[in-house]
C-alpha cells in the first residue's frame, strides 16, 4: 500500500544526506515558528524590527507619494507574516485621496489568518486579499483590481537577505514579471556592518538574544520534524548558534549536535547520523552594503530611486521604480 508522503519529506532527506547539512528556512514557518518569529521581533536586541518600524513610521507618505500619488494602488507584500510592521505604510496609504487594496503573500496560513484579523480591527475599510503561497517555488498571481492604478510591491524585514543575492534577484524578478513600468518595489534591509560601522556585537546578539527566542525558534524545526516525519530529534542535543561568516557577509544559523548520535527519521525509514560538533545549516542573513543593493534591485528591473536610513546606517528602506 502506498503511504501518505509528507511534502517536505524529501526536501529533509536531501538536505540531511548532503556532505554539509542543511535544511531550507521556509520549514520555519509552520504556526509556532510563525508565533515565534514574532516573538523575535519584539526583542530588545533585535533592533531591525525597531529600526524598520521607525522608518516605516516616518516615511510612509514619502512612500506613498512616490508610488502612487493620488492614484489607486494595489500592495502586495512577500512574507507579510502578522502584518504588524506593514500598518503604518497601509495607514499612509488609505490617506491618500487613490483606492487602496493590499494582497498579503505568506506560507503559513496562520499569519496569514492572523494579518486579516489584526487589519480589520485596525484598518477596516481596506480590503485585503490574502493569498497563503510560497512564493520562492509558486509564482504567485499579482494581478491587479484597478485597471488604471499602480502597484507597490514590499518585501519587509531583510527578508530578502534570507537568499544568496542572486537568488533573491530571481526570486523578484519572477514576483514582478506582471508589474509595469512606473510600479515600484520596496525592499526593508539590515544593512552591511562595515557600512555605518554597526558593532559586530549588537549584530550577532540579534542573533543571539539573552532569553533564547532565537534559540527556540531555531530548534522549532527539529519540533516539527518530529511531529510531522516522526523523527527522533533529541532538542537538548543540539545547539543553537550564529556565525559570522565575513567572505560572504552573512549570518549563519546553525543547530550543531552537542554529541555523536544518529537520528531515526520514520517517514523516511532512514537514520541520520551526525558528528559530535557536526551542524545543520538552517539560515543565512546576508547583510549586503547599500552599493550591492543598489544593483541588486537593478538586476531585478528596479533601478534604485530612493534610500531612507537611520542616522547609523543600520537599517535601509530601499524603494526602486521599474524600468
Ligand atoms: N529575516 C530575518 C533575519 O534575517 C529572519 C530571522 C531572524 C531568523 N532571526 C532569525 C532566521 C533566527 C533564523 C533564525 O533577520
Amino acid at each position: 500500500m502506498d503511504t501518505l508522503v509528507s511534502p517536505i519529506a524529501e526536501v529533509v532527506r536531501a538536505g540531511l544526506s548532503a556532505r554539509k547539512k542543511t535544511l531550507p528556512p521556509w520549514l520555519f514557518y509552520d504556526a509556532a515558528g510563525s508565533a515565534l518569529f514574532e516573538q523575535i521581533t519584539s526583542l530588545p536586541e533585535y533592533y531591525l524590527s525597531t529600526m524598520e518600524r521607525e522608518l516605516l513610521m516616518n516615511h510612509a507618505s514619502a512612500v506613498m507619494d512616490r508610488c502612487a500619488d493620488s492614484r489607486n494602488l494595489d500592495i502586495y507584500e512577500l512574507g507579510a507574516g502578522s502584518a504588524r510592521k506593514t500598518v503604518h505604510l497601509l495607514r499612509a496609504a488609505l490617506a491618500r485621496s487613490g483606492a487602496t487594496q493590499y494582497h498579503p503573500m505568506d506560507i503559513s496560513l496562520d499569519a496569514m489568518e492572523g494579518a486579516v484579523r489584526h487589519l480589520a480591527l485596525e484598518l477596516p475599510a481596506l480590503p485585503v486579499r490574502p493569498e497563503v503561497t510560497d512564493f520562492t517555488r509558486a509564482v504567485p498571481a499579482p494581478g491587479s483590481r484597478f485597471a488604471d492604478g499602480r502597484k507597490l510591491m514590499l518585501w519587509l524585514g531583510s527578508s530578502a537577505g534570507n537568499y544568496e543575492p542572486a537568488e533573491a534577484v530571481r526570486i523578484l524578478r519572477r514576483v514582478t514579471a506582471s508589474m509595469n513600468k512606473g510600479d515600484c518595489l520596496l525592499l526593508g534591509m539590515d544593512l552591511a556592518p562595515e557600512e555605518g560601522g554597526k558593532p559586530m556585537r549588537d549584530l550577532m546578539a540579534a542573533y543571539e538574544d539573552a532569553a533564547g527566542v532565537t534559540a527556540l525558534f531555531n530548534k522549532n524545526l527539529f519540533v516539527r520534524l518530529n511531529r510531522e516525519l516522526g523523527a527522533d530529534f533529541d532538542l537538548d542535543s543540539f545547539e543553537h548558534e550564529a556565525r559570522w561568516n565575513a567572505a560572504a557577509s552573512c549570518i549563519e544559523m546553525h543547530l550543531v549536535s552537542r554529541r555523536e548520535q544518529r537520528v531515526r527519521i520514520d517517514a523516511l525509514e532512514e537514520k541520520f547520523h551526525f558528528d559530535s560538533g557536526e551542524s545543520v545549516h538552517t539560515e543565512n542573513s546576508y547583510k549586503l552594503s547599500t552599493e550591492r543593493l543598489k544593483s541588486l534591485l537593478c538586476d531585478a528591473g528596479f533601478p534604485l530611486e530612493i534610500v531612507w536610513t537611520d542616522a547609523d546606517h543600520w537599517y535601509g528602506l530601499f524603494l526602486g521604480e521599474k524600468s
